[in-house]
């Protein structure tokens, strides 16, 4: 194990939905660490940038069309382990699918409104937090309770 960092986004219908403070708030208790945040109405660039590698696929125009629809917001997580463990409290990518008690698996119910997005390993997580931000927008802090966090 080691420590990664991870890009996380609450996709337009999260934030419509209200979802914003449920879904902080589990990653914020499981005791991972909010680097940097911010709310972004994305792009059609960035929105085509970020999902480079569907491009050709059958569901990569509508999955644009979704993540341009309404602002997201942005977050990039730190903690051991943290690219897989996010992917887990996240669920699987049909929310028709995922277990609940993940975030998918709880609040959804279709492929195309899967409420967050997190990379889905170590090359990834690099190459979408430069996409999204800046070298100064990363805060780097200790959390108080780390020292009850961890073993
Ligand atoms: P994400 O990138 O958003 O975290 O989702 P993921 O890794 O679990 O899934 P991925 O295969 O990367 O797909 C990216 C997003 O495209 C939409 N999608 N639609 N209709 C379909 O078959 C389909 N497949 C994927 C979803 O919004 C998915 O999150
Ligand atoms: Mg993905």
């Amino acid at each position: 194990m080691a420590k990664e960092q991870t890009f996380v986004m609450i996709k337009p219908d999260g934030v419509q939905r209200g979802l914003i403070g449920n879904v902080i708030n589990r990653f914020e208790q499981k005791g991972i660490k909010l680097v940097a945040m911010k709310l972004v109405s994305v792009s059609k660039d960035l929105a085509e940038k970020h999902y480079g590698v569907h491009k050709g696929k059958p569901f990569f125009e509508p999955t644009v069309k979704y993540i341009t629809s309404s602002p997201v917001v942005a977050m990039v997580l730190e903690g051991e382990n943290a690219i897989e463990i996010v992917r887990g409290m996240m669920g699987k990518t049909n929310p028709s699918e995922a277990s609940p008690g993940t975030i998918r698996g709880d609040f959804g119910q279709f492929i195309g409104r899967n409420i967050v997005h997190g990379s889905d390993g170590k090359d990834t997580a690099e190459f979408e937090i430069n996409l999204w931000f800046s070298k100064e927008e990363l805060t780097s802090y200790t959390r108080i309770d780390e020292p009850w966090l961890t073993e």
